[in-house]
């Protein structure tokens, strides 16, 4: 179902009133397996279905630029195409654009423990910053209601992707610690002269109790099924796969939802040898990564003949993965791996493709469980990453039912 379809359904069943609610869709995946061109093809297909569409980098300077092969594109919102906006996040500008107030009281809070302020420039540029200034664009953009559609490019490394989940969290711890603050920063005021830090103004209170508002916001945005969905980019190797079933795995655990995992750069064959081996590799691993995603839908991309780049080859790109789709649809609903906590005991669920009873075996390897299964093309190994909280806890029980295998976790008896 397109964007409008869903609106205008959900208004009908008196779920939303009638406005247009922002969709989504976020592309993750390790470096170089094509999220931003992908991101890139994605949105100028959404923008021809007719949907104003924005697409948000939290790459470099210039990869937006690279990607449609057009000048300056930076972080004030440019127009690439009818209906297409594109915008590089630059983490510093945001950060003195939007949070002024809370950086000079960082910046005094860092010089009264006799650190450089410009400390709290550093801040804004470290790892998952510009993630999560890109993530906040996307409120912003929610809030403005310019654009029915945001594609957001945004690399799976550890700290960025933590982002994603990091709203909700924040947002209760933080709500406590600042309204502790208010409650005493008139208090606090009386003793300043003696206390070793510089109190909170009024106006720090404040915004910082806007970013935990918006901070709110944005998780319900991100958790909400039915606007959010994470795409996962990868190559057809073992490293970029793994990477993206870390993600798949921790987006299930958030509830956030994935609907498609693209498996881009694949070779063709060749007559040539060397090519030709690499290519059966290729393929090898293009089909443990369907049955390792199984049953999310999986898009294959070949490598094409010369670097994706500007506008017409991007515009092909996106014939190629989703033909007469609209790109804005949810593909998929679903979570590929489940942890729910039952008591002292942890389920989970996996879903897989096979059929047999007795055709599977599970073993487990510290924070990682084997699933072997059978399949028509032969043996495939499924590691699902476990959860931190099942470090202590034995596995008990494996259950097959439905094509999905219940696996529980019980804690070790002293
Ligand atoms: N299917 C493809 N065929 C040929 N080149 C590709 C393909 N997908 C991506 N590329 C190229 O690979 C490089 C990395 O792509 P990019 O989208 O920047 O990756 P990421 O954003 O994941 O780091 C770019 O030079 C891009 O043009
Ligand atoms: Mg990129």
């Amino acid at each position: 179902m397109s964007i409008c379809e869903l609106d205008i359904l959900k208004s009908f069943i008196g779920l939303y009133p009638l406005f247009i609610l922002l969709r989504l869709i976020i592309y993750t995946g390790k470096g170089g397996t094509g999220k931003t061109v992908t991101s890139c093809a994605t949105a100028i297909k959404i923008a021809e279905h007719n949907y104003k569409t924005l697409v948000i980098s939290a790459d470099p300077a210039h990869t937006l630029s690279d990607a449609f092969m057009m000048p300056n594109i930076g972080h004030d919102p440019k127009q690439v195409l009818p209906n297409l906006t594109a915008l590089q996040i630059d983490p510093v500008t945001e950060m003195s654009r939007q949070y002024n107030t809370i950086l000079s009281y960082t910046a005094a809070l860092f010089s009264s423990k006799g650190i450089d302020e410009t400390l709290a420039y550093e801040i804004a540029m470290l790892p998952g910053m510009t993630q999560l200034f890109s993530l906040l664009k996307v409120e912003e953009v929610d809030r403005a209601k310019t654009f029915d559609a945001v594609v957001l490019d945004m690399p799976a490394s550890g700290e960025a992707l933590r982002y994603l989940y990091f709203p909700k969290l924040v947002g209760s711890i933080g709500r406590k610690l600042t309204g502790l603050a208010g409650l005493f920063s008139g208090f606090a005021k009386i003793f300043q002269p003696l206390a070793k830090f510089p109190t909170p103004t009024k106006d720090v209170i404040q915004s910082e109790m806007e970013l935990l508002d918006r901070l709110d916001v944005l998780s319900n945005i991100i958790n909400d099924n039915n606007r959010t969905s994470v795409r996962l980019v990868a190559n057809p190797d073992t490293f970029s796969i793994e990477n993206a079933k870390r993600v798949l795995m921790s987006t299930s655990l958030y509830g956030i939802n994935v609907d498609m995992a693209v498996i881009n750069k694949i070779m063709a064959g060749s007559s040539d040898e060397y090519y030709a081996k690499w290519a059966s590799f290729q393929r090898s691993k293009v089909e443990e990564a369907k049955a390792n995603f199984y049953p999310l839908p999986v898009r294959e991309v070949e490598l094409y003949g010369t670097e994706l780049r500007g506008i017409d080859m991007l515009r092909k790109h996106g014939e190629i993965l989703f033909g007469s789709d609209d790109p804005s649809k949810i593909f998929y609903r679903g979570e590929p791996y489940m942890f729910v906590k039952e008591g002292t005991a942890i389920k989970m669920t996996v879903q897989v493709p096979f059929t047999e009873k007795d055709d599977f075996s599970i073993e487990r390897y510290g924070d990682q469980l084997t699933i072997t299964v059978k399949t028509v093309t032969g043996q495939i190994a499924n590691v699902v990453p476990l959860p931190v909280a099942t470090a202590g806890m034995k596995l008990v029980k494996a259950k097959l039912l439905n094509q999905k295998l219940k696996v529980q976790f019980e804690k070790e008896s002293l």
